[in-house]
């Protein structure tokens, strides 16, 4: 089955990112959320960071407004009944994301391939809620979208060949490089990362370091881009929690736990940087650390 019209669920960080994505590459993108807040934030920031890749000539200025032009958004979760795949990027919660299945699966065509780019939230488990596992599957996209070039891909304990096959060959139409990864928690990408980002948190919370010299350290030190704290404010605290919660509940070892203190910051709705403050205080000129 040929992919034309593609849904996106959740316009958040990373939906507003696949959208944009998905748009440039051709596809008709339909953009849900709950919130018209986040709709319209989401549309603004895609004119954005398209105007960005039209400034460094990335792309053209048609480029950018073909794409805009094949981006519309909905309120209403039935609008995606007539698309042809469905990528679920709502908030990091298993009843958030089972529901919204519940409730999109009487209303869509036998042939709609759904995937969710879920963190770390077993794929055969959200597969099984619905109609149709064996055309269900984990589309993890890294942030920013538009930037990053991996995409995992996860089978579910159900999937079929043909719905592996047809999302390789939209991520190549992306552009971008497809890596499979087995259905257990977290995955390749964030199973590895997202024990470093605890383990950093642990570092401050025990005062080995504080947040400047853990940043420093993992930039000089290991050669990363981005300081593990620094990256932890960038991804949401939230969503770091919860990938941590289901590394600890899904492989049952105490090596998984999350960190107090990254549980207190969550507490605070200090999310990091979509909340203005987090292992830093984004609300100034330049981000100053909290600790
Ligand atoms: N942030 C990252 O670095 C990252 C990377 C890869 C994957 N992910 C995954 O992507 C998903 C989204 O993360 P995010 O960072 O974009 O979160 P976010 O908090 O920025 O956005 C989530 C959006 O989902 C919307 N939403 C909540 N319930 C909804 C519903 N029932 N129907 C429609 N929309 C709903 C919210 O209004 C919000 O706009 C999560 O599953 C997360 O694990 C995140």
């Amino acid at each position: 089955m040929a992919i034309q019209t593609v849904g996106v669920i959740g316009a958040g960080q990373m939906g507003n990112g696949i959208a944009h994505v998905f748009a440039l590459a051709g596809y008709d993108v339909v953009l849900n959320d709950i919130s018209q807040e986040a709709l319209n934030n989401a549309l603004a920031l895609i004119d954005r960071n398209l105007e960005r890749q039209v400034s460094r000539d990335k792309i053209s200025a048609e480029a950018k407004r073909e794409a805009l032009a094949r981006i519309s958004t909905t309120l209403n979760l039935p609008d995606l009944g007539k698309t042809d795949l469905v990528i679920e990027a709502a908030t990091e919660r298993e009843t958030v994301k089972q529901a919204i299945f519940e409730d999109l699966v009487p209303h869509l065509r036998p042939e709609t391939i759904l995937t969710s780019n879920t963190s770390s939230i077993s794929i055969t488990r959200l597969a099984s809620r619905t109609d149709r596992p064996e055309k269900f599957m984990g589309f993890h996209f890294m942030n920013p979208v538009p930037v990053m070039q991996l995409v995992e891909l996860i089978r579910g304990i159900a999937t079929d060949e043909p719905t592996y096959k047809a999302l390789h060959e939209v991520v190549e139409k992306l552009g971008k490089t497809a890596a499979s990864a087995e259905d257990f928690p977290a995955f390749i990408v964030n199973r590895i990362l997202m024990p470093m980002i605890n383990e950093a948190v642990y570092t401050l919370y025990e005062g080995v370091g504080n947040v400047k010299s853990i940043d420093e350290s993992m930039k000089l030190g290991a050669n990363h881009p981005m300081g593990p704290l620094e990256l932890a404010d960038f991804i949401g605290l939230d969503t770091c929690l919860a990938i941590m919660n289901v590394l600890h509940d899904g492989l049952a070892d105490t090596k998984y736990r999350p960190c107090p203190l990254l549980t207190k910051y969550v507490e605070a709705g200090w999310l990091g940087r979509k909340t203005g403050r987090g292992f830093y205080d984004y609300r100034g000129e330049v981000p100053v650390p909290t600790r």
